[in-house]
């Protein structure tokens, strides 16, 4: 079939009210859109390239008909101002850890042995010392708390990756943290029973954020598809989380004129990086609506090939409806991450996480690259997966 003729036979559908299956995810329009979410600088939520990008989400939206509400929601959220390390005359770079008091505090080194988990703190001496430990094998929120038990005043957590990841205690920490890079961290280590300044420097603020919410219909969803737009302080987050977003966006073009659509509320949050803020409001906000959901579905960082398979994890009877043989699709497992599923799980409703592994460039000044590809790939599983859930 030429050109003209497909472009004939598909108006001739839409004039017909038929769904315009013949149009196909399209990747220069995906391209255009990554342009767009990243052109503006990351996207911490309440900044001016999160506002750009929310209204960037609506007016794609509207163009393809659907109504567009935003939910505003408030919360408040702490900056590093940079922060520091001092043992005896050395200084080393570190970085607050989200979720950590601003405070300064001093005292000798003392170093948790192992993994740091939490048998590894039994039997320590910790009071008044600032706490040296791997980060890694559980939560460091919990290892925080296990320092704090034990008296600690500060904790350095020792971390693999390069030292511009930012991370988050993903809730309040009782004593301030920060986290070193690996070879820094070896060095302390070695420095046990040293005097340390660990001076732990932030602004807390309250901050706006707003989730995108694109609906067809006057009904309640039977499904929710969503990603979070927003990203972390420093990176452009092309990977996490505007991956997920453009997959979603052109997702919804592609269903704009099918009937199911009118089951489906898309919804991109805003505050995800700060602590799952925008699904948690959503959640509180629409218990009605949440009690009547079949599904949730997730698309967090599905733009970089990492495992060299669509990571689908969640409910298993949802799994069950992904048909990615048919599609030529690779799925395989995702593990528990933390992401907007979450609040939904927690209230009961069955989820879909769809991601494909953390990439080195992961919360860095480096992610900058998603493949509309793989986003294409990842939207037509999760079509199929609506198809067969929705009919
Ligand atoms: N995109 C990640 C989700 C993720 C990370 C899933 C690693 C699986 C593995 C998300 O944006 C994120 O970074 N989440 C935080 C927690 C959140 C509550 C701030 C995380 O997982 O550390
Ligand atoms: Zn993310």
């Amino acid at each position: 079939m030429n050109t003209s003729l497909f472009l004939r036979t598909a108006g001739v559908l839409v004039a017909l009210g038929l769904p315009t299956l013949v149009q196909a995810f399209s990747l220069e329009r995906m391209q255009a859109d990554l342009q767009a979410l990243l052109s503006q600088g990351p996207r911490v939520t309440g900044f001016p390239a999160t506002i750009a990008a929310g209204e960037y989400l609506a007016n794609e939206l509207r163009k393809v008909g659907y109504t567009v509400e935003f939910q505003p929601f408030t919360y408040s959220r702490t900056r590093d101002q940079g922060s520091n390390l001092q043992v005896g005359t050395a200084t080393f770079p570190v970085s607050s850890i989200a979720g950590s008091p601003g405070r300064r505090v001093e005292g000798p080194l003392a170093v948790v042995p192992g993994a740091g988990l939490a048998a590894d703190f039994a039997g320590l001496e910790l009071q008044n010392r600032i706490v040296v430990v791997r980060r890694g094998g559980i939560p460091g929120l919990e290892k925080a708390q296990l320092a704090a038990q034990r008296g600690a005043l500060g904790i350095i957590l020792v971390t693999e990756e390069p030292s511009d990841t930012r991370f988050t205690f993903g809730g309040s920490s009782p004593i301030p943290g920060v986290t070193i890079s690996r070879s820094d961290g070896d060095a302390l280590f070695g420095l046990a029973g040293s005097r340390a300044v660990l001076d732990v420097r932030i602004l807390r603020e309250e901050v706006q954020g707003r989730n995108v919410i694109a609906k067809r219909g006057p009904e309640n969803p039977r499904v929710i598809v969503g990603a979070h737009y927003d990203s972390v302080p420093g990176s452009p987050g092309a990977n996490d989380n505007a991956s997920g977003t453009v997959a979603v966006l052109e997702l919804a073009r592609q269903l704009a004129n099918n009937p199911l659509s009118q089951q489906i509320w898309f919804i991109f949050f805003d505050g995800e990086e700060d602590g799952l803020w925008g699904s948690r409001r959503f959640v509180e906000q629409n218990p009605e609506i949440v009690r009547g959901l079949k599904g949730m579905l997730n698309l967090d960082m599905v733009g970089v090939n990492v495992t060299g398979a669509l990571g689908i994890g969640g409910s298993g009877e949802l799994r069950a409806l992904a048909d990615c043989d048919a599609l030529q699709v690779l799925c395989g497992s995702a593990p528990g991450g933390s992401s907007d599923h979450v609040p939904f799980a927690q209230a009961g409703v069955p989820v879909l996480f769809f991601f494909r592994g953390l990439d080195p460039n992961y919360h860095r000044p480096t992610d900058t690259f998603a493949d509309p590809v793989l986003l294409a790939q990842t939207g037509r599983v999760v079509q199929g997966i609506l198809q067969r859930l929705l009919r």
